[in-house]
């Protein structure tokens, strides 16, 4: 294992890649890593869909354009932010609250609270979204006030927030083991959706490739701009 500044130093989107596939003990150990990020009220909106299916993957690599990345990488994962699927979340969240209480650990009542009625108030949107606009309008009037989510674009934002987190996580931890990543957003969204069957709330953030880079995968040397364009002190 390297030291995390190590870890971060060394990840670098690589476009060529040695196509050897990456072993499967390390993926999983990736996957389980990814999905200890953060995430909104711990609802998890992310889902890790490994293509390892040899025609799934070659429909997947020309739906990325057959990028070098997509083309060459040992491994192809498709990140999915879930907008919906978050009820199942929290009905499992009560659950081991509970537990948790009965082994004797302290669990405040604001947390059942939170995961039995305010969760569900908040997130649901719909009707109930054009009710919580206007309350949360005349509320802000006086005081700080959550403004959303209101609707489906709400909901949209607020799952990727937390799956690029852990894609994030996922480029890191395999880094971590050793091995290269390239996050992919150069795709037809319409045709990947239809690819995986994917439901109608979901929404494809990422694809990843994964793998070892060639000798010439990483082309160039870090590019970024001026630190103070981007790190503000108020
Ligand atoms: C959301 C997202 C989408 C990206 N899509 C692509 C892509 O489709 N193809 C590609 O080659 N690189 C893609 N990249 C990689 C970026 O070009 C890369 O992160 C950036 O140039 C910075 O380089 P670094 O990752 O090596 O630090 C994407 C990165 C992110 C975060």
């Amino acid at each position: 294992m390297l030291d995390f500044a190590q870890v971060v130093e060394n990840r670098h989107s690589v476009r060529l890649f040695d196509g050897q596939p990456v072993p499967e003990d390390v993926v999983q150990r990736c996957l389980d890593m990814a999905m200890k990020s953060a995430s909104s009220s711990n609802m998890q909106p992310w889902e890790f869909h490994w293509v390892r299916t040899p025609q799934i993957r070659e429909e997947l690599v020309k739906i990325c354009f057959s990028q070098p990345a997509a083309k060459t990488a040992g491994e192809l994962i498709v990140c999915v932010a879930r907008t919906k699927a978050w009820d199942r979340v929290r009905l499992n969240t009560l659950e081991q609250l509970k537990k948790i209480k009965s082994e004797g650990f302290h669990v405040p009542d604001a947390a059942f609270d939170y995961y039995s009625q305010l969760a569900p108030k908040l997130y649901s949107v719909g009707l109930g979204g054009w009710l919580k606009r206007g309350y949360f309008f005349f509320k802000g009037l006086k005081q700080p006030t959550m403004r959303g989510p209101v609707n489906e674009a709400d909901m949209k934002v607020w799952a990727i927030k937390s799956t690029s987190l852990a894609c994030q996580t996922l480029m890191l931890a395999f880094q971590s083991e050793g091995y290269d990543s390239c996050p992919m957003e150069g795709f037809d969204p319409c045709r990947l959706k239809k690819l995986l069957n994917l439901p109608r709330d979901a929404d494809t953030v990422m694809v990843l490739g994964v793998g070892k880079a060639r000798p010439n995968g990483k082309a160039l040397p870090r590019i970024r701009g001026e630190r103070d364009w981007f790190v503000k002190i108020v």
